[in-house]
């Protein structure tokens, strides 16, 4: 469903719910990294692109004038209603409505607050399949709030405003890619994102003979949760035996001659995070010379690391990458690596265009004989960030 077709459905929803026509039409993407895996939180790089697949929201004002939000979902069967005369608290743990709610009250604490309104949103970002569904919803929400309270935000400043909401609201302690994408991407465009300085750079990457295939495992298993924070308090602990401030300011050598102090998986967590920063940036110059063997062999070597070092992949996804091997150059695949925060969720690929479908139907049916799981697939070009469709 393009971008139209998924606004349209969402109004006539929005309809059929409240009674009436939204007056404003937000959306905001979902995205998939091609490298640069849990180097956010470490200053690094990471390098992703935004795809065509949208949260969107319509809302229109409160119709008897009062000051209370109502949040419904078409995904989600619970509601919800915020009453703004009062502060904004955040829900339990795992309620939906925590994402939008940790963004309206990071508008009221800027001193912008909205008056009351209804609202809708409608996705087809999968959950909870690591193409950051919970920040497409954040950016929708904060591109909705720009527009009902009449201020535009400095990109970076609205970025962050939506990752404090997962922080607080959601309780995960995430990284900047997510939400910086999801605000700033541009189509047929990847995103350099310099984690430090935070300052992004657009590669062109719109040769119609390379296509990026995403491989949705549906499998998730419940360990984000906890195996997040703890990845980060290793590389933090990594950091301060190193004496430097982020793994951004270690090499190679200077972890090599700390190994006899770091516990050995804090040197393995260390070795994944500054090798990976070394991937991302020899993958931007990758893609802008059009060199997608060196792009596909960084895709596997940052795989391995994760599956080996990090430890964040599971045997599905493992399965995936090795399904994509067996194919190879030879029939198509340039590389495959497990995407986003990991346990679970996509695969990405790198493939020749002409042979998407021959790729496709392998890997369904490999996956599928082996884990008795029916895959999802699909490719998306590089695609824009937040946007109003309707104001
Ligand atoms: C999740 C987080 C990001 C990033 C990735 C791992 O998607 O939200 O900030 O840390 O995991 O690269």
């Amino acid at each position: 469903m393009n971008l139209n077709d998924v606004a349209r459905q969402t109004a006539a929803e929005f309809a059929k719910l409240y009674g009436r026509e939204p007056k404003w039409l937000v959306a905001a993407p979902g995205r998939v990294n091609l490298i640069g895996e849990h180097t956010d939180y470490n200053d690094g790089y990471v390098f992703p692109m935004a795809i065509e697949r949208y949260t969107v929201i319509a809302a229109a004002p409160t119709a008897n004038g009062s000051n209370t939000v109502r949040l419904a979902s078409t995904a989600m069967a619970r509601a919800v209603a915020l009453d703004l005369t009062k502060p904004l608290t955040p829900f339990p743990k795992g309620t939906w409505a925590n994402y939008p709610t940790g963004v309206i009250a990071g508008f009221i604490a800027r001193g912008l607050k909205p008056s009351g309104f209804d609202a809708l949103v409608n996705s087809t970002v999968p959950l909870g399949g690591g193409l950051s569904s919970s920040a497409a919803l954040e950016v929708a929400t904060a591109t909705l709030l720009e527009v009902i309270t009449g201020t535009k935000l400095d990109p970076v400043e609205k970025a962050l405003l939506c990752q404090k909401a997962e922080h607080e609201y959601a309780s995960m302690p995430c990284g900047i890619m997510d939400q910086f994408i999801s605000v700033m991407a541009r189509e047929n465009h990847v995103m350099l994102l310099d984690c430090r300085s935070r300052v992004p750079e657009l590669v062109p990457m719109s040769d119609p003979a390379v296509a990026v295939l995403i491989i949705n495992t549906n499998v998730k298993h419940e360990l984000t949760g906890s195996e997040y924070p703890t990845r980060r308090k290793q590389c933090e602990a990594a950091a301060a035996a190193m004496g430097v401030a982020a793994l951004r300011d270690a090499t190679a050598a200077m972890l090599e001659s700390a190994k006899a102090r770091l516990d050995p998986v804090v040197f393995k967590r260390a070795r994944h995070v500054i090798g990976e920063i070394d991937r991302t940036l020899r993958a931007a110059a990758a893609v802008r010379a059009a060199d997608w063997a060196e792009m596909g062999r960084l895709m596997y070597a940052s795989h391995y690391s994760l599956r080996d070092d990090y430890e964040v992949s599971c045997a599905e996804l493992d399965l995936v990458v090795e399904l994509a091997k067996e194919i190879g150059l030879q029939g198509g695949v340039y590389g495959c690596r497990m995407t986003g925060g990991g346990f679970g969720g996509c695969c990405v690929a790198l493939v020749r265009t002409a042979e998407v479908e021959a790729i496709s139907n392998r890997i369904m049916s490999g996956y599928k004989q082996v884990t008795g799981i029916e895959p999802t697939l699909f490719v998306s070009r590089p695609a824009a960030g937040a946007t109003v469709l309707k104001a």
